[in-house]
């Protein structure tokens, strides 16, 4: 069980990595390469490096879903006395967060349906800061 448990944990570690570090990539520094090149080039340079980005990251994100579904359905545990704990509040936020970045994703990926609230990519991203750091103090 635990060997299972520690080898989904890190597939969950390495998709989150590749999905979140694709968003801090996009958000710190793609998002500034117009400065620096004109609108045709920027468009070019941006599709050359899409054209990757979607056929591994939606996946990633897939992935990072599935893997901590598991997980949560592990550790959540038991709740007693009629309240949550302080680390399933926090885990039941993380993954309510989470699952909506997934749904968001699964529905562009899958269903071609652009999510309509909020369109850049600031938003996961500070959804991806906020699952992270929830990540660790739902354990202090
Ligand atoms: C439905 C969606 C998700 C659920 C149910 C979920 C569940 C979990 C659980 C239960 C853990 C604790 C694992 C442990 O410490 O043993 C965890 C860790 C973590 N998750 Fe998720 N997760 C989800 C999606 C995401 C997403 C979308 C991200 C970020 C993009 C993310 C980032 C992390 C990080 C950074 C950790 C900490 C890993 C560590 O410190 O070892 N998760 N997740």
């Amino acid at each position: 069980m635990a060997i299972t448990y520690t080898f989904i944990h890190t597939i969950h570690i390495f998709s989150v990595f590749i999905y979140g570090g694709f968003l801090f990539v996009d958000v710190l520094f793609l998002s500034k390469m117009n400065q620096n090149l004109s609108e045709d080039e920027h468009k070019k340079a941006r599709e050359a490096i899409m054209v990757h980005v979607r056929k591994v990251v939606p996946y990633a994100l897939m992935v990072a879903v599935a893997s901590g579904l598991y997980l949560i359905s592990q550790i959540f545990g038991k709740i007693e006395g009629g309240s949550l704990s302080h680390f399933q509040t926090l885990l039941a936020i993380k993954a309510f967060l989470g699952s909506w970045l997934g749904l968001r994703g699964i529905n562009q990926k899958l269903f071609k349906i652009n999510p309509w609230v909020f369109k850049s990519h600031f938003f996961p991203f500070s959804l991806v800061v906020i699952i992270i750091l929830l990540s660790q103090f739902m354990y202090v």
